[in-house]
């Protein structure tokens, strides 16, 4: 749930933008309301061009994880008046400029990280249209965009806007806490969503299904997988939380064959997702374990079917998470006093052993 709201009547009925305005303003848009939130979103999609210099000093094939924190981190020094917004109003400025921001740099990071030419904004597209046309586009050139494709894409940014106290929501909420800069915060988030634990576990679940390779290995990994002294696991099975099934992953799932229904997919790796997910769900050593497909098994799929690189994958995590990051910082602001993160250290080592003269 979001604020109330079903995570698959947003992802069904409504937009990410919707979605995204639902957890920066606490309720839904009105029509006009989003056409409003549209707009802002489009005009503020730009980013310096002083930007560029930075994109331009990373080396070939930097990872975009590592350009885009470092690219959200520097923003910070483009607007640098955090200290003193203290208003609704200029929360949301700073809010809003993120949300409106981050495709755009998670694309650039992408271009500049394989040497291809960056593609500015349409204002002419809608928010999601617009991110996959700045990835996969070609200047002066249009790209043919099918609905399914975005409406895909969109969907798994509206599942992915937030998720709790995970790793990444709470580094960001820990460096919040010291009045740090928001967009030092969200950087911060973005490395702790980089590791395979976390935003990298979709991009595992394809490298595994690329490794297994045909459908007759199927069965020798599924063994693998129920052996307790073999180390292997089927990524994408298994949520530390969702022990009868993932419900962001029942949502996904529609999506997914629907698009690969209309993009006509039909590849050996699909083959060999479709039979592992056949044999876990009828398997007594997953379903007496509550191993259920999850999210990222769902999602690795639907994003290699929008062509889209496996080192991008925790990047578009990025995009779907900033609202919900950026409104954990507000209702931080919000509080009378924020006070500082501190957990707690048990120490467990010597005691004193200082020389006594
Ligand atoms: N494949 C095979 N066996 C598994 C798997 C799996 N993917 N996941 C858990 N098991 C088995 C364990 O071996 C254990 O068996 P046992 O009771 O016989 O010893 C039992 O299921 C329970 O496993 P735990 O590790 O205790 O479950 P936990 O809740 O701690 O772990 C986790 C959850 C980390 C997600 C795990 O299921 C896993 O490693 N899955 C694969 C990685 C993955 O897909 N990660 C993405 C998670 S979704 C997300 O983060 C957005």
């Amino acid at each position: 749930m979001y604020r109330g709201y079903d995570i698959s009547y947003l992802a069904e009925k409504k937009t990410f933008l919707d979605t995204a305005y639902l957890l920066l303003n606490k309720s839904l848009p009105t029509e006009e309301e989003l056409a409003q939130f549209d707009l802002e979103m489009k005009k503020r999609s730009f980013v310096h061009e002083g930007m560029k210099k930075l994109f331009d000093s990373f080396p070939d094939n930097a990872h975009p994880m590592a350009i885009l924190s470092a690219g959200v981190s520097a923003l910070s020094t483009f607007y640098f008046d955090h200290l003193d917004i203290d208003t609704p109003e200029e929360y949301m400025e700073m809010a809003n400029r993120i949300v409106a921001k981050i495709p755009t740099i998670a694309a650039f990071s992408y271009r500049y990280s394989q040497g291809l030419p960056i593609i500015y904004p349409d204002l002419k597209k809608g928010f999601t249209e617009n991110f996959l046309y700045m990835l996969r586009g070609y200047p002066h050139h249009h790209i043919d965009l099918k609905q399914i494709e975005v409406k895909a894409l969109d969907t798994i940014f509206t599942l992915h806007a937030d998720h709790e106290q995970n790793a990444s929501t709470t580094t960001v909420r820990n460096i919040a806490s010291t009045h740090a800069h928001p967009y030092a915060a969200i950087s911060g988030g973005i490395g702790a969503l980089w590791g395979r634990a976390h935003g990298g576990a979709n991009e595992s679940v394809i490298r595994q299904l690329e490794m297994i390779g045909s459908v007759d290995r199927v069965d020798e990994f599924i063994a693998r997988a129920k052996d307790k002294d073999d180390p292997f696991r089927l990524m994408g099975f298994g949520h530390r939380v969702y022990k009868n099934f993932d419900p962001r992953a029942t949502t996904l799932k529609k999506i997914r064959n629907e698009l690969m229904g209309q993009l006509n997919i039909d590849s050996e790796l699909v083959e060999v997702a479709n039979k592992i997910e056949k044999i876990a769900l009828e398997d007594d050593y997953f379903i007496s374990r509550g191993l259920y497909p999850n999210i990222d098994f769902y999602s690795g799929l639907i994003l290699q079917a929008l062509k889209i690189p496996k080192e991008m994958f925790a990047v578009i995590f990025v995009i779907g998470r900033t609202p919900g990051w950026i409104a954990q910082w507000i209702e931080l602001k919000e509080q009378p006093t924020i006070k500082i993160a501190r957990p707690r250290q048990l120490y467990l080592g010597p005691d004193d052993r200082t020389p006594k003269k």
